[in-house]
């Protein structure tokens, strides 16, 4: 693995192995320009040596202990990505039939997946049972009675956790915010003791966990802390009700620094939160997470190009080839990513722009109020962007995926050709 561009040039705050050398930002030892140029934008590149790293630090946490890492992939599905952290021993954390086919495609394995979600099919059931899967996690009582029901036509026991609410606050974005009474996710914790009895007698079923996830780009230990106790007390609750739980599943949602944000390093929190499995005698249990955004999220970036500059009388536009199709999240949760130049326009004055994508949409907006020195034909990078940009990208006004690009070392493969319009149009049917 190489090293972070360290004493190199000025590294990027939360992104390791991004750093300005010269001038130039790179992305461990390829120039963001060069790639640019010869791949066109927008463009994400992530690097293998920032996943590695991220993940280094669960590793370090769980060192010594029967630990499970699953990546969430939701945040970034792409099978270049997925490959790393399958080939790195990972298990996945799913939430469609979709994903699965994708793990299986990138060389994961099926024993190490748990299948999240609220609204899993029979067909989705039926084909996660046939690959052999680790665990299901199910989020509502009805859902326990199709899976068995399911798993008993197919002649199996499905694998189950039950995935409960401990109803902390884990002060982020309402939208990103799971663990709270009122949201759709889990069973409520009042309820789950009961529901793993109805679990433990159906006849389809074999009950191997329990789970929680409380919700994403949490940077505060204090809401991870509570959960944890909330759902140590219900281990002990259903263990002495005599159903025995191999394993704990505490989810993921650690968050990462996109603007001065301070998370917990994962090792330091996982500390903390074995040292209370261990106060209450469960250290020897299985214990898994689902990690996704701190994983992937600050390995990637996104390049774009600047189209024009638009001043105005109340704002300044700084429009670029990217969108809200490419990089959602400030339009869905007014999330912040810093925006930088790939090299310093000395000849640009500096200004206050709104930086906009192309799409119709006032809402198409990356970044409000950011202070650059920027002309056309200038390229920026769109920070933070491993996680929860390409995987929720759209064709919106019909516009192409992005390339993506997976960096080791010197080295960058393509692991995303752009989609052009034919690739758009391949499943549609004029009439007649
Ligand atoms: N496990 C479950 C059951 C989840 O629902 C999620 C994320 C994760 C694990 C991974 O959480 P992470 O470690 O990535 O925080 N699109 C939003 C984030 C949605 C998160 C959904 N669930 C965003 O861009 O901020």
């Amino acid at each position: 693995m190489s090293r972070p561009p360290e004493g190199a040039g000025q590294q990027l705050p939360g992104h390791p192995f991004v750093a300005y050398r010269d001038g130039s930002l790179y992305v461990e030892d390829v120039a963001l320009d060069a790639v640019a140029r010869a791949h066109g934008t927008p463009l994400f590149v992530y690097s293998r040596a920032a996943m590695l790293s991220a993940l280094s630090a669960y590793q370090r946490g769980f060192a010594g202990r029967d630990a499970q890492i699953c990546y969430a992939m939701k945040a970034n599905s792409s099978l270049g990505v997925l490959q790393v952290f399958a080939r790195a021993g990972c298990g996945f954390d799913i939430v469609s039939g979709g994903e699965l086919d994708r793990v299986l495609a990138a060389g994961g394995d099926a024993g190490k997946v748990i299948f999240s979600g609220v609204g899993k099919t029979r067909a989705e059931m039926q084909q996660a049972l046939s690959a052999g899967i680790g665990c299901f996690n199910v989020e509502s009582e009805a859902e326990l009675d199709v899976l068995s029901g399911v798993a008993a036509g197919m002649g199996l026991r499905a694998p189950v956790s039950i995935r409960v609410n401990p109803n902390v606050d884990p002060k982020t974005h309402p939208y990103i915010s799971t663990g709270l009474k009122g949201n759709k996710f889990g069973v409520a914790h009042e309820e789950a003791l009961r529901i793993y009895q109805h679990a433990a007698s159906l006849k389809g079923l074999k009950v191997v966990g329990i789970d929680c996830h409380i919700g994403s780009q949490i940077t505060d230990p204090t809401p991870y802390l509570d959960a944890m106790d909330r759902v140590l007390d219900l281990v002990s609750a259903i263990e002495n009700a005599g159903i025995t739980l191999d394993h704990i599943d505490f989810g993921g949602g650690l968050g990462i620094n996109y603007n001065g944000d301070t998370p917990p390093e994962a090792d330091a929190l996982w500390l903390q939160l074995l040292a209370k499995v261990d106060a209450r005698g469960y250290g020897s249990k299985k214990l898994m997470i689902e990690p996704g955004r701190s994983l992937v999220g600050n390995a990637g970036v996104c390049v774009t190009e600047v189209l024009y500059i638009k001043p105005g009388e109340q704002k300044n536009f700084c429009i670029i080839d990217a969108a809200m199709n490419d990089l959602p999240r400030p339009a869905m949760y007014q999330a912040f990513h810093a925006i930088v130049p790939l090299e310093p326009n000395t000849r640009a004055a500096k200004a206050t722009y709104d930086v906009v994508g192309p799409v119709c949409e006032s809402g198409d907006w990356i970044g409000h109020d950011r202070e650059l020195a920027v002309a056309a034909g200038d390229k920026l990078a769109v920070l933070s962007a491993g996680a929860y940009c390409m995987s929720m990208a759209s064709n919106y006004n019909t516009r192409g995926r992005a390339a993506e690009l997976l960096v080791d070392g010197s080295q960058a493969h393509v692991i995303r050709q752009r989609e052009n319009s034919q690739d758009q149009m391949r499943h549609e049917r004029l009439v007649g």
